[in-house]
């Protein structure tokens, strides 16, 4: 029986994608963790508190979600917090080779004690990702619909804050 799902990712910002599988993933077990981490290989626009505070407005309405950031490997997070299941989503045959390496690599990391399983991402947001939405907001894009509206409210602070640094 799944009782602890983690949910990882940069979200950077959390988009409707995301959230459309944190959505399912919480019904399929008691605690869904959402575990915000700094990817050594990304340049991040927010902060992990702000990224932390994004999932958090957007998930009010989730009441057995626990939100939290770690550092290192997913492998050890996932012992250290007695997790046994991770959750990923697919939103296309590319990450199909993606996902199927690291989840053989976190198996092997993990002795098999944690499974880790794919729910397919809504086809209204299989061309959404972090980075994407950034660079259109930032070039003044419609981005409304692909992120929840608090994020939208909230990028758009941000940018009025940066704004208002550099007069
Ligand atoms: N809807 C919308 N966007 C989605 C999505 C969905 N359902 N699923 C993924 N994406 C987007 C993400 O926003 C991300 O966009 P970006 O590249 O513009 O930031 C992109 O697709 C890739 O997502 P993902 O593969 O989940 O990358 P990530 O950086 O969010 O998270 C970790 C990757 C955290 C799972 C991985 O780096 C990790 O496990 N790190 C820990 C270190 C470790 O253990 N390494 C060894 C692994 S074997």
């Amino acid at each position: 029986m799944i009782q602890r799902i983690l949910y990882a990712g940069s979200f950077d910002p959390i988009t409707n994608g995301h959230l459309d599988l944190i959505n399912r993933a919480a019904k399929l077990g008691d605690k869904l963790i959402v575990g915000v981490i700094q990817n050594r290989s990304k340049k991040p626009f927010f902060t992990v508190e702000e990224r932390i505070d994004m999932i958090a407005a957007s998930t009010e309405h989730i009441k057995n979600i626990e939100i939290d950031h770690f550092e290192g490997l997913l492998a050890d997070y996932v012992k250290q917090k007695n997790i046994n299941v991770v959750v990923r989503g697919l939103r296309a045959a590319m990450d199909f080779e993606y996902e199927i390496h690291m989840a053989q690599m976190n198996a092997r990391l993990y002795n098999n004690h944690v499974e880790t399983i794919f729910l397919m991402t809504s086809p209204d947001y299989s061309f959404v990702s972090s980075s994407i939405v950034r660079e259109v907001f930032l070039l003044n894009g419609d981005i409304s619909g692909l992120v929840p509206d608090k994020v939208l409210e909230y990028m758009k602070n941000k940018c009025k804050r940066k704004r208002e640094e550099i007069v």
